[in-house]
């Protein structure tokens, strides 16, 4: 069994704590008491439904959000002990693909710039200059089922598919360990998902990467997860190996879900 490369011990997060609405204190618990630890090399699913608190999660990985309780270590470091310049470090090696890569590219940016931002960024860390960073997006994008002729695009000349792609391109700029996937296909037509889900799977493949893989569609978790954590309005209700939280669930909420599962969709 690998490290585990990110932790997440007894964490919770309360919203809107101090913020009144209409006169009443209006507190969300987003996240409660959550434990998971993820391994290297393991694509880890996390399953809820809309505002089960996946997305609040993922920010405070990223240190978007801080919890109200709890911690979390990437490689055993907690990330609120890290100083600013080891924060701007990690930021390289933990990177993001959004839900909807309709509102996550700039329409005003062509996807050589597009590609190219993170190594600009993070360019203490990789030390490339702007021929390599250049030479180094063609190569992404070969990478992602694109090609070099893309550069000089800009984002509302792809499909959803392609956007997509250019987002796993970009994600993939700073050279992380660990991809954080929020529902990275569901805003994708279903032929389009599975292409996108094969070329997920090729890249963790190839390049060794940790996937935090969010979901509410099960069949997908179920092609592409190691191992799950099903989390309901903030809580953490089951975690396991996959097949076996599919094939014998054992809190009632794996039942329910797992029950109402769709056939599978194998992609082809
Ligand atoms: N910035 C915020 N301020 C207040 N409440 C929020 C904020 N972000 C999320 N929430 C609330 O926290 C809960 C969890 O949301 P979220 O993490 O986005 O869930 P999910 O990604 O699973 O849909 C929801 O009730 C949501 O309304
Ligand atoms: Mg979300």
């Amino acid at each position: 069994m690998s490290d585990p490369i990110l932790q997440i011990e007894n964490v919770s997060k309360v919203y809107g704590a101090r913020r009144a609405l209409f006169g009443k204190t209006a507190e969300v618990q987003a996240l409660q008491d959550v434990s998971l630890s993820v391994r290297k090399g393991e694509s880890f699913g996390l399953v809820g439904e809309s505002g089960s608190g996946k997305t609040t999660l993922t920010r405070s990985i990223l240190h978007l959000e801080t919890p109200t309780a709890g911690r979390i270590l990437f490689e055993g470091r907690d990330l609120a002990q890290l100083s600013a310049a080891e924060m701007r470090r990690l930021r390289a090696r933990v990177q993001i693909v959004f839900q909807d890569p309709y509102a996550s590219l700039n329409p005003r940016m062509s996807v050589q710039d597009i590609v190219t931002e993170p190594m600009l960024i993070h360019r203490e860390t990789l030390g490339l200059d702007r021929r390599q960073r250049i030479e180094r997006a063609a190569e992404l994008l070969s990478l992602v089922g694109l090609g070099p002729q893309h550069l000089s695009r800009f984002p509302h000349e792809f499909s959803g598919g392609q956007r997509q792609r250019i987002c796993v391109a970009r994600a993939l700029a700073s050279g992380p360990e660990l991809l954080l996937l929020d529902e990275p296909t569901s805003a994708l037509d279903v032929s389009v998902q599975a292409q996108v889900l094969n070329l997920l799977c090729e890249l963790q493949d190839q390049l060794g990467l940790t996937y935090f893989f969010i979901s509410h569609d099960l069949a997908v978790v179920r092609y592409l997860c190691d191992r799950v954590a099903l989390i309901y309005r903030g809580e953490l209700v089951e975690e396991g190996e996959t097949d076996r939280i599919f094939d014998h669930p054992e809190s009632e909420y794996a039942r329910m879900l797992t029950r109402a599962m769709p056939e599978v969709r194998v992609p082809a």
